[in-house]
């Protein structure tokens, strides 16, 4: 028999791109409930909560109209963890769950030390009935983990606090967070507490309607979630794979995928080929679900979604050597303009961008590398390229720039490389462009944003990324 809890006050322990976007929406939403956003990172919580500033700390297209029109009146962000915990009858464990560094498992299990803090936290300031909702994606069987976290602080403490785990992972894109968040294909709820699985049910009904709503057993709910993002970055890679194959032939990737995307079986989307994906996210779960094959000894499947993640860097050091081969085989000293940092369009977010990747190996090469992005700044750029350094204990050179000014950056270059499909840039004045290059004067896309008869005729050198040489 469900017994309805009705839901006043929630919480959500993490206030990064999952975490901001997604208590906006609920609190846009659900405007009877208090939503209380929580980080250990002042500066991040600082930023959501800056009035003068336009700018929250991650960009979104509509986040920041949602969040100026419910902030302060049940949307908060605070330090204040403990209070927040206490308060709440829901709480959402949104924090990050990086790969391993080292230990056990390095380089391919999820790190689980911030959500097995979040749990204890949890546990020791939580009162009475709280639902924990596992939003991070984790690996199979966490909510074990975290049942027997909480389990233990109602044994041994006496605020009579008691718990249900639920898992509801998140499907959100960067760049279409709020879209998704208000539109979803589907909510998950896996759990086995009904009347918690219901609660969260009766959440999402205030805007998603129930027939998207799936519930399903726990493990199955935290096994989708690694499931979906493999798939996923299987088709890019697959039609990555079909791009290089586009170009060996003559046939055309976008004619290609035009052609297999019709098939109402095979469905349109997520055949762009590209620069690899990139994202906080692809690269992650993959390991982590080829780490949980290697658990259970099931050797080949560990293998097959292994070969995604090997493949995609492999694209992108196939696209950074065919950039050299292109400028006859030596770029030292060569100017080379980078068209987007961002993983992808939309997004600020530059984790596993491939841009991180091409650039560093130019850098070797010892080209002159000019970087511009319309989100991402230089401080962004200079971490992740120093990340990258100590991770691959390269000594890398440190000739790059960023410079807003376009102009700037492509004066006396050798080449500009479309890495990000920012929609901007199809709409360059590609003539001035090109009095201002060295020449011969290359544009490597690897989006396949341009326009190509029109870089012709400004006597550009084309190469797009699966299509035939120009
Ligand atoms: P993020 O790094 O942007 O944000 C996580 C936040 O958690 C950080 O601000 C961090 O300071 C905070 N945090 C860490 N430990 C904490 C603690 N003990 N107490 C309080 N705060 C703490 O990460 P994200 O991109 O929002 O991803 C969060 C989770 O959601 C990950 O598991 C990710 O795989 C998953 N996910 C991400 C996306 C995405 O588009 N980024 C989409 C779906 C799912
Ligand atoms: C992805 C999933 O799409 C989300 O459902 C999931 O919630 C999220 O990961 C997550 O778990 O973090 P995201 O990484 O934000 O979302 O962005 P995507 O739109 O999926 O793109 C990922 C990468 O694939 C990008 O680098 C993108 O440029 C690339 N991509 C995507 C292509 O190269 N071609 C395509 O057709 C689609």
């Amino acid at each position: 028999m469900i017994e309805r809890i009705k839901l006043k006050n929630i919480c959500c322990i993490g206030a990064g791109y999952v975490g901001g976007p997604t208590m906006a929406v609920i609190a846009k939403e659900c405007p009877n409930i208090i939503v209380n956003v929580v980080d250990i990172n002042k500066d991040r919580i600082d930023s959501w909560n800056q009035i003068e500033s336009k700018e929250l700390p991650i960009f979104e297209p509509n986040l920041n109209e949602i969040v100026q029109k419910v902030r302060g009146k049940n949307l908060f962000f605070s330090t204040d963890i403990k209070t927040k915990i206490a308060e709440a009858d829901l709480i959402f464990i949104s924090v990050n769950t990086p790969t391993k560094e080292k230990g056990f498992g390095a380089g391919q299990a999820s790190d689980m030390r911030f959500v097995e803090a979040s749990a204890r936290t949890v546990s020791e300031y939580a009162t009475g009935h709280t639902i924990v909702v596992e939003k991070s994606t984790l690996p199979v069987r966490t909510a074990e983990v975290i049942k027997t976290i909480l389990n233990e602080s109602v044994d041994r403490k006496s605020n009579k606090a008691n718990f249900s785990i639920l898992s509801n992972p998140e499907f959100l894109s960067e760049g279409n967070a709020i879209k998704d968040l208000l539109h979803p294909d589907r909510v998950l709820i896996g759990g086995e507490n009904e009347d918690a699985i219901e609660a969260l049910a009766m959440l999402y009904k205030n805007w998603v309607p129930e027939e998207k709503i799936i519930k399903t057993n726990i493990w199955s709910s935290e096994l989708s979630k690694l499931a979906a993002n493999a798939f996923l970055a299987q088709r890019v890679s697959s039609i990555n794979s079909i791009s290089e194959i586009c170009e060996a032939t003559g046939a055309e990737i976008s004619q290609v995928s035009k052609a297999i995307g019709t098939d109402t079986r095979i469905g349109s989307k997520f055949l762009k080929s590209g620069p690899g994906f990139g994202g906080s996210c692809f690269k992650k779960d993959i390991l982590n679900l080829v780490y949980l094959c290697r658990y259970f000894n099931l050797n080949q499947s560990a293998n097959y979604w292994e070969q995604i993640i090997l493949f995609n860097s492999w694209h992108q050091q196939r696209i950074s050597k065919l950039i050299v081969r292109k400028l006859l085989g030596n770029i030292a000293n060569k100017k080379i303009a980078i068209f987007g940092f961002a993983f992808k369009a939309n997004t600020n977010d530059t984790r596993e961008s491939p841009s991180i990747y091409i650039v560093k190996d130019l850098l070797e090469e010892g080209a002159i590398i000019n970087i511009h992005d319309y989100k991402v700044s230089k401080e962004q750029i200079d971490k992740d390229l120093k990340n990258l350094q100590k991770n691959t204990q390269v000594q890398q050179s440190n000739n790059w720039c960023f410079n807003k000014d376009l102009l700037e950056n492509v004066n006396d270059a050798d080449a500009i490389i479309i890495l990000t499909e920012w929609e901007e840039y199809k709409h360059l004045n590609w003539g001035n462009i090109a009095t201002l290059m060295r020449k011969p004067s290359w544009i490597f896309d690897t989006r396949g944003i341009l326009d190509s008869d029109l870089l012709k005729k400004f006597g550009f050198k084309l190469w797009t990324l699966g299509e035939p040489e120009q």
